[in-house]
């Protein structure tokens, strides 16, 4: 993977370091009697990289689609460099927010360089007229947009696979190439959503170097990941969401002395955190029996040895029968002769004898 990319096209008029880029105010989101999301606030500066961790269901996914667009919030607001966001993605990613998703959403029957260029269309001008009509203009911003998208695949350590189609890429593979489709937008400000969801050791290591070398170009990231391992390597500040609500935010070590002091009574955000030990067990422990003969009781029927209980022998089976005795079995004509004699004498009679 290659950290350092030398164009440094980030979007348009990015913030000085440490000013903040997204300002989430009291986001709440209701699906009819569930609110997934309760009144949270969440910041990020620019140069940052902010993680949101939280228990399965605590509502991660769903605040990040309230920041995209994808849904919009019942109550609350998100500025994006003071700029309120309008409630549709493709405007939020044109104002400089992109994002990948839990559950890869690649172009799967296209090559891994198209899925790039898809990325870009954002941040082309050619519209309708000069696709069809294909003028110079056309070709130079294609040109242009292709040596980018290159750039970015060799960013991400993709360049080698450009003409591969993104379905036969291995997942850890595919995670990077939405991370490329992204970064395509130009953006100010990227999500990720379990960007090492389903990936080993190293591809995890490579994950978190790739999300550095992301923000060393002064894009702030704001990632949400189970591995608490990862998160607290990569991240600068945490916010936990537990069942919609913003349980803690700070720095990593403040995050993980909350965890410690935090009542039982929470439900848990950590899945790295050993479980607390079990309380001794309150029942005495069974007593071993004895190993000395019982002595017998008056009365008692002393138990059978093996050789008692075994079965008495069988009865022998009969002789086996000659062919004389035997019965017909078969009721085919042979078997009828043998039983009607005067038919046999008919048949003698016939043959002569
Ligand atoms: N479109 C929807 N309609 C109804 N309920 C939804 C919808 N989207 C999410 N939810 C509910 O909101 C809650 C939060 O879901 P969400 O996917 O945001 O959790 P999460 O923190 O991302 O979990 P995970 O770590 O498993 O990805 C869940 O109870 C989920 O069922
Ligand atoms: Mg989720």
């Amino acid at each position: 993977m290659t950290t350092d990319t030398t164009t440094k096209d980030t979007a348009p008029g990015a913030p000085a370091p440490g000013t903040t880029v997204l300002d989430a105010r009291g986001v709440t989101m209701r699906f009819g009697g569930l609110t997934a999301v309760r009144d949270v606030d969440l910041t990020v500066n620019s140069g940052e990289i902010v993680g949101l961790i939280g228990p399965n269901g605590a509502g991660k996914t769903t605040f990040f689609n309230c920041l995209t667009g994808l849904y919009i919030p019942t109550e609350g607001e998100v500025r994006y460099k003071d700029k309120v966001l309008p409630p549709k993605s493709f405007k939020v990613t044109a104002a400089g927010i992109a994002r990948t998703f839990q559950n890869i959403r690649l172009f799967a029957n296209m090559t891994v360089l198209e899925n790039v260029l898809v990325g870009r269309h954002t941040r082309t001008k050619e519209g309708f007229w000069s696709a069809i009509l294909r003028g110079p203009g056309f070709h130079r911003a294609e040109a242009a947009s292709r040596a980018r998208a290159m750039e970015l695949l060799e960013f991400v350590g993709l360049d080698a696979k450009a003409d591969h189609l993104a379905r036969n890429l291995p997942y850890g593979e595919q995670r990077k190439l939405e991370i490329a489709r992204a970064l395509a937008s130009e953006p100010g400000l990227l999500l990720l959503d379990e960007p090492t969801a389903g990936m080993n050791p190293q591809e995890t290591r490579a994950a978190e170097e790739l999300i550095f070398a992301i923000r060393d170009q002064g894009i702030a990231v704001l990632v949400i990941e189970h591995d608490m391992r990862f998160i607290f390597n990569l991240c600068d500040r945490v916010a936990v969401l537990v069942q919609g609500q913003k349980l803690v935010e700070g720095d990593p070590a403040t995050v993980q002395g909350t965890n410690a002091s935090s009542p039982p009574t929470s439900a848990n955000p950590w899945r790295t955190t050993p479980a607390p030990p079990k309380p001794p067990r309150s029942r005495p422990p069974k007593p071993r029996p004895s190993r000395r003969p019982k002595q017998p009781q008056p009365g008692h029927r002393p138990r059978r040895t093996r050789r008692q209980r075994r079965k008495p022998p069988r009865t022998p089976r009969p002789a086996r029968r000659t062919t004389d005795d035997r019965t017909p079995r078969s009721r085919g004509p042979q078997s009828r002769l043998r039983q009607d004699p005067g038919r046999q004498g008919h048949l003698l009679q016939r043959r002569g004898r």
